[in-house]
C-alpha cells in the first residue's frame, strides 16, 4: 500500500464527509467508518495512521449515547476527538470553521501521527489495484457496466488491475437512453476491447414493472432484477466454477443516501439496495470517492473526456421519469424527449454548464388540438438542475428561445405529446429525480 490513511469513527456528526474531504485536501487518504467499528475490521485496515472520533447531534441511536469502543484507546493509533459538547441534555457540536481548524488538524495529521501527504489518483490507482487482485486472486469478476460514469471508471480500473478476468455484463433493461446500448458495445466492446456480454431483458423488466406504479418498488424490482440477471449470468459463464465476485460503481453519496447508522434514508438507490439472498461477494473500489474524484480517477485511467463528463443517469434508468405504472407509449415519449432535450443542449453548450437535465412523462393526459382535431396527449417535463454533489440542487435557468426550440421540437416531433413544461423546484424540497 502506498497511501497513508486517517480514519474518521461516525460518532454523529452531519459534518464527516465535510471532514473526510478536508483532510483528502491535504493531501492524506482518509476513510469514514461506523463508531463500533469491530477491532479485527480495524486491524485490517491498510496504512492508518490515525483516528478522529467525529461526534455531531446524531449521537443518540435508540435512546442511548453512542460511544467508541475501548479496543480504539488501546488500538496504540493517535486518537483525536471532536466530539460534541452535551448542554442541556442535547448536543451542540458548533463546528469550527476550517481556517481555524485547519492548522489543528494538520498538527495532528502531520505532526502527531506523521502521516504523508501521498493521496492522489496515481496512488489510489495503484493501491485499489493492488487491493482488488489480492481480493480475487485469479478468480473471474462480473462488472454490472451501464456505460454511465461509475462504473466506466470502475471498467477502466480492473481491466489495468486484473485484465481478462474482468467480465462485463452490459443489461438494456429497456429503460435506456436512446443508443445508449448500442454505445456501450461500440465504446467498450469493440474500442476498448473487454470482456463484455450484451443482455437485451427489455422483455423481462417491462414483464415485471407491469401495473406497478409505486416509485420504492419500482426501483426494488429493477435493482433485484439486475442481481437475477448477473447472477444467471454468473452461473453461465462460470460453469461449475461460478462466479463469485460482482463489481459495482457505488459511489459514496450513494452510500450516505441510502442510509446510513446516523442519516436518514430519502430513496434507495438501486445499487445499494441489493437483495439479502445475493450470492456475490462484492467489489466496489469506488465506493469511499465523491462524484469529482470518480471523474479525475477516469482521467487518470485515460477514459474520454466526453465519457467522464457525462451527467449522471441513475440506476433505474428511465423506469424513474416514466413516471407511475411504465407503459410503452410513455417510456417511449421520455426516451425521444430526452434524446431530443440531450441534442438541443449540446448545440448550444448547456451540456458543458448544466450538472443534470432530462425530462419525465407523468401518468395523466390532457386536451391538445393536432391535425385540427381533439386529441389526448401527454405532458413533457423538463428539468435541468446544478448541484456540487447531488445532496442539495438548484434550478437553471434557461433562456427562453432555448426552451421554446426544445419545446417546438418535442411537440413537432413526438406526436403522443401536446404539452411541454419547465420545472422550477429545487432540491429540498423536491428530489432531483421525480420518483
Ligand atoms: P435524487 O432524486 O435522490 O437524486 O435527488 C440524486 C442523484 O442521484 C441520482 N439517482 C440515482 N443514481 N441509482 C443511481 O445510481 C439510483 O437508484 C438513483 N436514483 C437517483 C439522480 O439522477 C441524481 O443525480
Amino acid at each position: 500500500m502506498i497511501q497513508d490513511m486517517i480514519i474518521i469513527l461516525d460518532l454523529g456528526s452531519t459534518e464527516n464527509t465535510v471532514l473526510a474531504r478536508e483532510i483528502r485536501a491535504l493531501g492524506v487518504y482518509s476513510e469514514i467508518y461506523p463508531h463500533d467499528i469491530a477491532s479485527g475490521e480495524l486491524e485490517r485496515l491498510p496504512n492508518v495512521k490515525g483516528i478522529i472520533l467525529n461526534g455531531g447531534p446524531n449521537h443518540i441511536i435508540d435512546g442511548e449515547p453512542i460511544h467508541a469502543g475501548r479496543h480504539i484507546g488501546e488500538s496504540g493509533y493517535p486518537v483525536m476527538a471532536i466530539a460534541c459538547q452535551p448542554n442541556d441534555g442535547r448536543c451542540h457540536a458548533e463546528y469550527p470553521d476550517w481556517e481555524t481548524a485547519a492548522p489543528m488538524l494538520k498538527d495532528f495529521i502531520f505532526n502527531v501521527c506523521k502521516a504523508s501527504a501521498n493521496w492522489n489518483m496515481k496512488n489510489f490507482i495503484a493501491d485499489q489495484a493492488e487491493l482488488i487482485r489480492r481480493k480475487v486472486g485469479d478468480q473471474k469478476v462480473l462488472l454490472a457496466l451501464s456505460g454511465g460514469v461509475d462504473s466506466s471508471v470502475v471498467a477502466a480500473l480492473l481491466i489495468k488491475a486484473i485484465g481478462n478476468q474482468l467480465v462485463c455484463v452490459h443489461v438494456n433493461s429497456g429503460l435506456m437512453r436512446k443508443n445508449e446500448s448500442e454505445d456501450v458495445v461500440n465504446v467498450f466492446g469493440k474500442q476498448l476491447d473487454a470482456n463484455l456480454v450484451h443482455v437485451d431483458a427489455t422483455e423481462r423488466y417491462l414483464t415485471k414493472l407491469v401495473n406497478v406504479a409505486d416509485p420504492e418498488e419500482k426501483r426494488k424490482i429493477i435493482g433485484t432484477e439486475f442481481i437475477r440477471i448477473f447472477e444467471e449470468e454468473a452461473r453461465r459463464l462460470g460453469g461449475a466454477d461460478a462466479i463469485g465476485f460482482l463489481a459495482q460503481g457505488t459511489i459514496y453519496p450513494d452510500v450516505i443516501e441510502s442510509g446510513t447508522k446516523t442519516a436518514k434514508k430519502i430513496k434507495t438507490h438501486h445499487n445499494v439496495g441489493l437483495p439479502a439472498d445475493m450470492q456475490f461477494a462484492l467489489v466496489e473500489p469506488i465506493r469511499q470517492l465523491f462524484k469529482d474524484e470518480v471523474r479525475a480517477c477516469g482521467l487518470e485511467l485515460g477514459l474520454s473526456d466526453e465519457m467522464v463528463y457525462r451527467q449522471p443517469f441513475p440506476g433505474p434508468g428511465l423506469g424513474v421519469r416514466c413516471l407511475g405504472a411504465i407503459t410503452l407509449g410513455r417510456l417511449e415519449a421520455v426516451r425521444e424527449s430526452d434524446a431530443i432535450l440531450r441534442e438541443e443542449f449540446k448545440h448550444s453548450g448547456l451540456d458543458k454548464k448544466v450538472w443534470q437535465y432530462f425530462t419525465v412523462v407523468p401518468e395523466f393526459t390532457s386536451v391538445g388540438v393536432r391535425d385540427n382535431a381533439r386529441s389526448m396527449g401527454y405532458t413533457v417535463i423538463i428539468r435541468a438542475v446544478n448541484t456540487v454533489d447531488a445532496m442539495t440542487a438548484t434550478i437553471e435557468e434557461l433562456e427562453w428561445p432555448v426552451l421554446k426550440r426544445i419545446t417546438d421540437r418535442i411537440l413537432a416531433e413526438v406526436k403522443s405529446v401536446n404539452r411541454v413544461c419547465y420545472d422550477l423546484s429545487p432540491k429540498p424540497v423536491a428530489t432531483i429525480e421525480w420518483e
